[in-house]
């Protein structure tokens, strides 16, 4: 069985979490930025992809490796800051799936909450005046505390079983 894993990380949650997905894969599996994506993404038996959620969709570089991966047995995992069973979560999730040129269902997906940088909130707070749509509400800052330890030791072990359980996933479509 090879696989690669390929992600996308700003700010390292989802580093973390594609390192947690690859410790469960066969030994030697590549885990690689997707820039560093080799041509040809065709000929593993799956390919894991993950990405942190952007505007409700796969971040910039993300996009640009969905968008050309042709491999239909492709699992995805993600970090974001909202709630991991929030509709905005399962929209981020098919919104990345859908810019995949091949119309397969995902062998599976994962999504796990992941710190906001505080860098991003500190300008959100400047740039969205009280009333705006993206203004740092008490809500809003209440997930961002929230988001804070995240990914953690528990996020970790669910993005583990999440593997184990796409390699078994993989047996049986086979
Ligand atoms: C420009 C920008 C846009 C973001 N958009 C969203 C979003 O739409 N929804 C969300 O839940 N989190 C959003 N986030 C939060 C990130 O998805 C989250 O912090 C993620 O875990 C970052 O992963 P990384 O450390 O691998 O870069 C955004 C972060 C940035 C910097």
């Amino acid at each position: 069985m090879e696989c690669i894993v390929l992600y996308s990380s700003r700010t390292g949650n989802t580093r973390k979490i594609a390192e947690a997905v690859c410790s469960v894969l066969p030994a030697g599996t590549p885990c690689l930025p997707v820039a560093e994506a080799p041509p040809d993404l065709s000929r593993y038996d799956c390919v894991f992809a993950g990405f942190w959620v952007d505007r409700g969709t796969a971040d910039a570089q993300s996009k640009q490796l969905l968008a050309r991966l042709d491999n239909p047995k492709t699992a995805l995992f993600a970090t974001l800051g909202a709630e991991p069973c929030s509709q905005h979560a399962a929209d981020s999730l098919r919104n990345a799936a859908a810019l995949r040129p091949c119309a397969e269902p995902l062998v599976n997906s994962f999504i796990c909450q992941g710190k906001v940088d505080p860098q991003l909130i500190e300008q959100m707070k400047k740039m969205f005046p009280t009333g705006h749509p993206h203004a740092v509400t008490p809500e809003r800052e209440a997930l961002h505390q929230q988001a804070a330890s995240h990914p953690d030791e528990a996020d970790l072990a669910a993005a583990k079983a999440f593997a184990a359980e796409t390699l078994k996933r993989l047996e049986t479509i086979a």
